[in-house]
């Protein structure tokens, strides 16, 4: 049996759509907070095949939270593979401590309990942002090693932490396949994780950096995903991301595709650096998410490309254009929201 965490986010869905139309019969188990998110998972099938209105019985629903120690024996019971998908995802400074202590504790829950259960094969879904930093006007690779600093987001600590938990694992004996999806493209619960980014396009943008950074498609994720569970490489992570582009080219993208105007403004980094502040000022008095913190400012204005030559290479991985991504993603964002209007 194959265990999903983190089925009713954005790459768990995908790949489990993925997983069932291999046409196989094996069963897949997936772990659901709140069993109320299953629509959304239904609704990222309906992106493929507009037939779908439950989950077929080949998947078994288990409800639980992997911030619960004692309940991930009661998940892996018959599992022999699990894919990792669960994390928190937020950008917000309040987080940073949850997210912290929440992502790294519920993989280390997940690692202890594959390790006390024999479950052999993990495939854990990292982030370029636990990555190292290279020398300036070099790609990011696999092998830099990261370093601490006061730069680093509460999001990305908890990755690298995260990812420390799967080494563990591997030296105690699991074995491991890594992934560090660059910023994902792809239908989804639309505003959650990174959909976030077409939804902002949508209401409307006046500002862009000229920063650079990488995208890679959601189903070129959960193909290498695969790939990685059914082949026998073992104790190695990988770069996924198909291009790296600046922000404003990005954003100028997705704009046209959902026939929305670019932004105009060219922002500069004591803009940058001001609007966070007055974010973070407006968030505590509303107590409101801010829309820009200091990471996601600096990370706008940031150049960091990434290399996926290792995936390319070693996986024979072909990814999809971004433009294609793009298209796709949009296509849906604007088909789910014209149903929207039109139930209402
Ligand atoms: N999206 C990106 O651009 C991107 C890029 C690189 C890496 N990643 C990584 O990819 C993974 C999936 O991201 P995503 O974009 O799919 O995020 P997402 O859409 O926000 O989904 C996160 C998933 O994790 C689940 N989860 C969170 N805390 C949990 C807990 N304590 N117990 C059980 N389930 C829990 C959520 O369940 P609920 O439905 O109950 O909330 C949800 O299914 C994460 O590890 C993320 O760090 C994402």
């Amino acid at each position: 049996m194959i265990l999903i965490t983190g089925a009713t986010g954005l790459i768990g869905s995908h790949l489990l759509y993925c997983l069932l139309s291999d046409g196989g019969d094996e069963p897949i188990r997936i772990v659901v907070r709140n069993r109320s998110r299953i629509e959304g998972i239904l609704r990222v099938f309906r992106c493929y095949d507009p037939s779908w209105s439950a989950l077929p019985d080949r998947v078994e629903v288990v409800e639980g939270d992997l911030f619960d120690g004692d309940d991930v024996s009661v998940f892996l019971e018959g599992v022999n593979r699990v894919y990792h998908c669960a994390a928190v995802v937020s950008f917000s400074p309040r987080d940073r401590y949850r997210l912290i202590e929440g992502n790294t504790e519920l993989t280390a829950n997940l690692v202890n309990g594959m390790l006390a259960m024999g479950v052999r094969r993990l495939v854990h879904v990292s982030s370029t942002s636990a990555t190292g930093r290279p020398l300036p006007g070099m790609a990011v690779t696999e092998d830099l090693e990261w370093e601490y600093s006061r730069m680093q987001s509460g999001y990305a600590v908890s990755k690298f932490e995260s990812e420390r938990e799967v080494w563990r694992g591997w030296a105690e004996g699991l074995e491991v396949a890594i992934v560090n999806p660059a910023m994902v493209l792809g239908p989804g619960n639309w505003g959650e994780s990174s959909t976030g980014l077409i939804s902002r396009c949508d209401q409307g943008l006046l500002f862009y950096t000229e920063g650079v950074n990488a995208y890679v498609d959601v189903r070129d994720v959960v193909e290498a995903m695969v790939l990685l569970m059914e082949s026998d490489i073992n104790g190695e992570r990988f770069i996924l991301a198909s291009a790296n582009i600046s922000f404003k080219e990005f954003f100028f993208k997705v704009c046209h595709a959902l026939g929305r105007p670019v932004p105009r403004f060219r922002a500069r980094r004591w803009m940058a650096e001001l609007v966070w502040r007055l974010e973070h000022l407006r968030s505590l008095i509303t107590r409101r998410p801010p829309v820009i913190t200091k990471e996601t400012a600096r990370t706008a204005l940031a150049t960091t490309r990434y290399s996926s030559k290792k995936a390319e290479e070693m996986l024979e991985i072909w990814f999809r254009p971004i433009d294609e991504s793009i298209e796709w993603t949009c296509e849906h964002y604007l088909k789910e929201k014209q149903g929207r209007y039109s139930d209402s």
